[in-house]
């Protein structure tokens, strides 16, 4: 799932890069960082603005953690499974700080906001904890703990987009890339940390969105995934001085993805996540407009029970989720449409579960993430409602969720043999270094014979047969 996937991440771009020596402070000898990420793809995209203020810095990138001076954590809060994998991964760093006495271990990210400087505390292998607006005092952190200080800064702030930072690619296939484009989140669903641990949403300066994209298509990418908790609520005004007057115009999301979109027919742009009160038929006005907007929306229900829903703060009842679906149908056909859901969460009835089931049999959904409810400290579901629902039902109900939308994905991926699709090949297959993988542009997943085909290069597949989560075809370029 994908809060709980971690990846090491590496820097590749450093190799054969020259630095400009107005940028390494000197008084800084050249270390090396080693850095992990947890949670959501913003989190992965914050990893890779770190990467960047700490090169600056003079910081060089290790893919061991036995090899670095210093070793960064960005952590995740969403549920309590998600702390407890970080817990269990600082205390294996413990053996490195044995090896290495002068190691500095930092965390980063949502629970080092939600346990700010309890974490120094509790945990005594970490030296530095720095909340997710607070990077750019990661080198003045860093420096102080190299003479024995332990350092918190957690501020949150409403401005910081680290716009100005260009992130370096961590890990990356050289093909896709994410490219933040707003930070936090106001909405306040009843069981979630994120506006607790992000802060207030702010929209990041359209000009540098784009800029950053076109940057990226220059160096060979062909797909953006434009990244923020709730993107169709993205806002941005810009403002120009003519002579002695000032004109302001807003950016909304559609007109954001449209700026991107314009920027080449060859590059791809896909966005997440669309929370399902905000998105307009503006948005999927733009998704019809322009080919290379992939048809593809990551929707999270939560649940479908209206009753639950409510509960839940998300500001919409089913009827209302269903009718948003059915336009999305209605207006790109053969779009994909992903969606997140909770089981368990409190009160919840087999009746409400039901419901949830029978709106899942109705969405057919193309992917699901799924879950079952965990009480986070401090939200307003802690603080207003007992979590009520036994542990073996949660799961249980999850499982069902589970069972069902295999039962559909096998059905859903059948139905796509015979057809023909354009895809974008990001590298080798995981299996074979003789197939090449792929993504339609509603998302799935593509083998084909690798031939004299190459990452970045679009092709024209004919589906032969699949699994449930996998295609396989033929080029018939
Ligand atoms: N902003 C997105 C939205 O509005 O749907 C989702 C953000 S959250 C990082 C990703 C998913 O984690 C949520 O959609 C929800 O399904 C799940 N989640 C959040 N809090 C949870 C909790 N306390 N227990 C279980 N799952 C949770
Ligand atoms: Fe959490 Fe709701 Fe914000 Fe998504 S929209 S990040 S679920 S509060
Ligand atoms: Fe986790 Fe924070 Fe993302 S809580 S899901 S890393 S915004």
């Amino acid at each position: 799932m994908q809060e709980l996937l971690s990846t090491k991440l590496h820097d590749e771009t450093r190799q054969g890069e020259t630095f400009s020596m107005d940028t390494i402070d000197l008084n800084l000898p050249l270390k090396n960082f080693y850095i992990e990420s947890y949670g959501c793809a913003m989190n992965f995209a914050d990893s890779e603005v770190v990467a960047s203020i700490l090169h600056k810095e003079g910081f060089g990138s290790v893919k061991e953690p036995a090899l670095a001076d210093l070793i960064l954590i960005n952590t995740c809060s969403i549920r309590e499974k998600a702390e407890d994998t970080v817990r269990k991964r600082l205390t294996e760093f413990r053996k490195f700080k044995k090896t290495n006495p002068g190691l500095i271990v930092g965390v980063l990210g949502c629970m080092a906001e939600r346990l700010k400087g309890t974490f120094i505390e509790q945990e005594k292998l970490v030296d530095i904890v720095v909340g997710p607006d607070a990077y750019r005092s990661l080198p003045g952190l860093i420096e102080e703990a190299y003479t024995g200080q332990k350092g918190v800064n957690v501020l949150l702030s409403r401005e910081e987009t680290y716009a100005d930072i260009s992130p370096i690619r961590l890990n990356s296939n050289g093909v896709t890339a994410f490219v933040s484009i707003m930070r936090g989140c106001n909405n306040m669903c009843s069981f979630c940390v994120v506006p607790f641990t992000r802060g207030r949403e702010r929209s990041r300066d359209a000009l540098s969105i784009v800029q950053e994209c076109e940057a990226l298509f220059n160096e060979g990418y062909r797909e953006v995934t434009l990244l923020g908790q709730n993107v169709d609520s993205y806002n941005f005004i810009v403002t120009r001085y003519k002579t002695k007057d000032i004109v302001q115009k807003t950016v909304t999301f559609a007109n954001l993805l449209e700026m991107v979109a314009l920027i080449s027919p060859e590059l791809r742009v896909r966005f997440s996540t669309s929370h399902p009160k905000d998105i307009t038929d503006e948005v999927l006005f733009t998704i019809q407009k322009y080919e290379n907007i992939c048809n593809y929306i990551h929707l999270p229900v939560q649940s479908g029970s209206s009753r639950i829903l409510q509960l839940m703060n998300r500001t919409y009842s089913r009827e209302w989720y269903l009718a948003k679906v059915d336009r999305i149908r209605e207006l790109i056909p053969d779009c994909g449409i992903s969606t997140d859901m909770i089981t368990g969460f409190c009160t919840e009835t087999e009746e409400d579960h039901q419901a949830s089931l029978s709106l899942f049999d109705y969405c057919k959904y193309d992917l699901a993430y799924l879950y079952y409810y965990s009480e986070r400290p401090g939200t307003l579901a802690e603080r207003r409602f007992e979590d009520d629902v036994p542990l073996d039902i949660k799961k249980r109900r999850l499982q069902e969720l589970v069972d069902l939308y295999r039962e559909h994905s096998l059905r859903t991926m059948q139905k796509e043999v015979g057809k023909t699709f354009k895809i974008l090949v990001e590298g080798f297959s995981k299996k074979s270094e003789e197939q090449l993988q792929g993504r339609t542009d509603q998302n799935k997943v593509v083998i084909i014979a690798k031939d004299n085909f190459k990452k970045g290069d679009y092709v024209y597949v004919k589906i032969t047969h699949c699994t449930a989560g996998t295609l396989f075809g033929e080029v018939i370029n």
